[in-house]
C-alpha cells in the first residue's frame, strides 16, 4: 500500500490538476480500502467481546459507541469506494438530483452524529422536496456537491453548527435548486470577490480549487452557482440546474 500511496503523492505533487488518471486513484482506493476494512473488523471484533465481559453499564455504552461509530466508518468507506469506482464509468445520464445530492451527503454524513454524543455537535437538515430530473454527468456533480459540503463542513470545524440542506424546483419547474447552507465562520466581502479570480485558500492543505471545479461544473451543466456569505454568521451556496423534461 505505501508504493500506491507514494505514487499518488507523485502524482497530485507533479501536476495537481490532473485527475485524469483514474485507474490509479482505483488501484490505490481498492488497495486501501481492503486493509481499512480489515483494520475495522479488528476493532470491531475486539470491541463486541470487551462489551461481553464489561460490568459497568457506562463502559457498556461507551463501547457500544465505539462500535457504532466502526459501522459508521466502515459505510463511509464503502460509499468513498463507490465513488472512486463510479469516476471510472463517468457517462453522461439522465438521473433524479435529490437522489445524486443524497449520495453526495452519504460520504460526509459521518461527520454528523445524533445529539446524544457529547463530542460532536453538527447537525444536518436535509429538506428534499424535488424529485426532478437533470442530464448531465452523474459523478461530476456528486463530486461538485461534495466540494461545497465539505467547505461548510470545514467552516463549522470547531463549533457547533447546522448544515442545512434544501433541494426544490423553482415556480415555473424549469430549474431545479440546491441550496446549502452552514452556520459557519462566513467569508467576509474582500474575500468573497477573490473565490471564483484566483486560487484562493484559508487552509494550509487546501488547494483553492474545490469552488472553481464546483462553478465550472454546474455551468458546464447549464446552470448557475452564487455564492452569499456573513463573518460569523455563515454561508449560503445556490445552485440551479436545468430540469430535463422527458
Ligand atoms: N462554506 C464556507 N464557509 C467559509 N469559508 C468558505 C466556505 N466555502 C469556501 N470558503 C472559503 O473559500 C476558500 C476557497 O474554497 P475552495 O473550496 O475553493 O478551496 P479550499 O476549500 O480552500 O481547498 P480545496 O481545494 O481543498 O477545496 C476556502 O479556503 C475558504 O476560505
Ligand atoms: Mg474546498
Amino acid at each position: 500500500m505505501n508504493d500506491s500511496i507514494n505514487n499518488i503523492n507523485n502524482m497530485v505533487t507533479n501536476d495537481i490538476t490532473n485527475f485524469d488518471n483514474y485507474e490509479m486513484i482505483t488501484q490505490f482506493s481498492e488497495e486501501a480500502f481492503h486493509d481499512f476494512k480489515n483494520i475495522l473488523a479488528t476493532i470491531s471484533g475486539l470491541t463486541q467481546l470487551t462489551m461481553l465481559k464489561a460490568q459497568s453499564e457506562e463502559t457498556k455504552l461507551y463501547l457500544s459507541r465505539i462500535k457504532r461509530a466502526t459501522s459508521d466508518f466502515t459505510e463511509a468507506l464503502n460509499n468513498y469506494y463507490d465513488f472512486t469506482t463510479g469516476l471510472n464509468n463517468n457517462k453522461k445520464g439522465i438521473h433524479v438530483l435529490s437522489e445524486t445530492v443524497d449520495e453526495a451527503i452519504s460520504m460526509v454524513k459521518h461527520k454528523f452524529s445524533d445529539s446524544d454524543i457529547i463530542n460532536n455537535r453538527l447537525v444536518l437538515n436535509l429538506n428534499i422536496q424535488s424529485k426532478s430530473k437533470v442530464y448531465g454527468y452523474k459523478y461530476k456533480l456528486i463530486q461538485c456537491f461534495l466540494n461545497i459540503l465539505t467547505n461548510a463542513i470545514d467552516s463549522m470545524d470547531k463549533a457547533e453548527g447546522i448544515l442545512t440542506v434544501k433541494v426544490f424546483n423553482d415556480s415555473s419547474n424549469v430549474f431545479v435548486n440546491v441550496v446549502i447552507i452552514d452556520t459557519g465562520s462566513g467569508i467576509s466581502v474582500e474575500n468573497l470577490e477573490r473565490l471564483f479570480k484566483e486560487r484562493f485558500t484559508t487552509k494550509s492543505n487546501g488547494t483553492g480549487l474545490g469552488l472553481k471545479i464546483a462553478k465550472n461544473c454546474v455551468e458546464g451543466h447549464g446552470g448557475s452557482l452564487s455564492i452569499t456569505s456573513k463573518i460569523n454568521e455563515g454561508t449560503k451556496v445556490h445552485i440551479l440546474l436545468p430540469i430535463y423534461n422527458d
